[in-house]
């Protein structure tokens, strides 16, 4: 089987529905559930036997040495983070806590772990992290995008613990012997994305006839990656990855943020038009700048695509697309987010099944 940490998240929870569309394997699912995590995401699944569900923390290591030796993971993918930049501006030691001391608990009870296989399952096992282009900081305008050796220079609490977190992962490898994998992609949307970040957060704003708000001049570049390719990208770098090696993974696809949201307008303008027959582009609003806010983002995405032959199968049109209309689609999810049901929704779900 394998484990992954943080699969009732945005991306883990669409890497666990992906993973069982796919694959016959089990997995074992280790989270939290802080505010992020989301178990209502995984309700396809219903009961399904090959996923098993742990609420807990990375950072408990008596916890999850007893998963490891009593599930023997063949390898582990580690999504569990906390993941928003905004709140790591208002509140850093969450951060701290679970990306970088966080990170380094599940790493030694892994170092443990795996030191005890035999020499066959130690070959074969896999620790993939999962990071993010953040941990590069800024581009200018015109600098080239992000490549594997570009250095390290995090600029918000999130992007540096993101980073230590990465050289903890490293450092395991280089020092232990570890078999590590690291990726760093850029912005992922898509469906099961919580209402904190922009598209969702634009998507349901303009429902609701609330400002869409835009920080800044709206002129940041972020490269927008659907999140079904970050996943087939990560099972390719997990069964096909050359250890201790990093793969940026990206869309090619740098867009202004105000573009993201008129974009976004537009969708909404032809799905689901306002009953006053004006735009949602109405409804956009210019606010104070996120503090210390990257300027652009790109990732050079050539070492994936050439070593491991990996494409995104998306474009952003496409994928902006299904994102849209499976807001629109799932009502439900959405509205129990908004409510703060979806943190009851195990208990409702599972009462009284046996
Ligand atoms: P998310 O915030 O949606 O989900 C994080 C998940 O981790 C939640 O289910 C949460 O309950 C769980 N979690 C948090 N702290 C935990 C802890 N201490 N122990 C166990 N579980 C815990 O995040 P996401 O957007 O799905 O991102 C997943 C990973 O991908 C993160 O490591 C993030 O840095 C990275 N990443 C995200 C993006 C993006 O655009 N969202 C892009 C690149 C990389
Ligand atoms: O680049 C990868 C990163 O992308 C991941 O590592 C993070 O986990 C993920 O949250 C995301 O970070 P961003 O800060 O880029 O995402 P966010 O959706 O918060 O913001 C995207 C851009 O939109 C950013 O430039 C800030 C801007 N923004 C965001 C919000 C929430 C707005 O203008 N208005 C908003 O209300």
């Amino acid at each position: 089987m394998i484990l992954v940490t943080g699969g009732a998240g945005f991306i883990g929870a669409n890497f666990v529905l992906d993973w069982f569309a796919q694959s016959d394997e089990a997995m074992m699912n280790l989270d939290a559930l802080t505010y992020a995590g989301n178990l209502q995401s995984l309700a396809s699944l219903g009961a399904d036997k090959r996923h098993i569900f742990v609420q807990g923390n990375i950072g408990d290591s008596t916890l999850v040495a007893d998963l490891l030796a009593q599930n023997r993971p063949r390898s582990i993918i580690h999504f569990a983070a906390e993941s928003h930049v905004d709140r790591s501006i208002h509140s850093p030691e969450d951060f701290i806590q679970t990306n970088i001391m966080g990170t380094f608990r599940l790493l030694e009870a892994v170092r443990v772990y795996w030191g005890g296989l035999n020499s066959e399952a130690k070959q074969r096992f896999r620790f993939l992290h999962v990071s993010t282009d953040e941990v590069y900081g800024s581009l200018a305008k015109d600098e080239p995008a992000f490549s594997e050796t570009r250095r390290y220079e995090p600029n918000s609490p999130y992007s540096a613990s993101k980073a230590a977190s990465d050289h903890l992962v490293r450092a395991y490898h280089h020092t232990y012997g570890l078999p590590v994998l690291t990726t760093n992609c850029s912005n992922n949307y898509g469906p099961y994305h919580f209402p904190e970040k922009l598209i969702p957060l634009m998507i349901m704003n303009a429902l609701a006839g609330k400002p869409l708000p835009v920080y800044g001049d709206g002129q940041q570049i972020r490269d927008w990656l659907y999140v079904k390719d970050h996943c087939s990208a990560i099972r390719l770098v997990l069964e096909a990855g050359r250890v201790g090696e990093v793969y940026n993974i990206g869309g090619c696809n740098e867009k202004p943020n105000i573009e993201i949201v008129q974009t976004v307008c537009a969708l909404l303008d032809e799905l689901r038009p306002r009953i006053d027959g004006k735009s949602y582009r109405e409804q956009i609003a210019y606010v104070t700048d996120r503090p210390g806010h990257d300027r652009r983002y790109a990732i050079d995405a050539s070492k994936i695509e050439h070593e491991l032959g990996w494409k995104p199968a998306e474009t952003f049109e496409t994928g902006i697309r299904k994102t849209v209309q499976w807001y629109l689609d799932n009502q439900g999810w959405v509205s129990n987010v908004q409510s703060g049901a979806y943190r009851t929704w195990v208990e409702k779900n599972y009462q009284g099944r046996g």
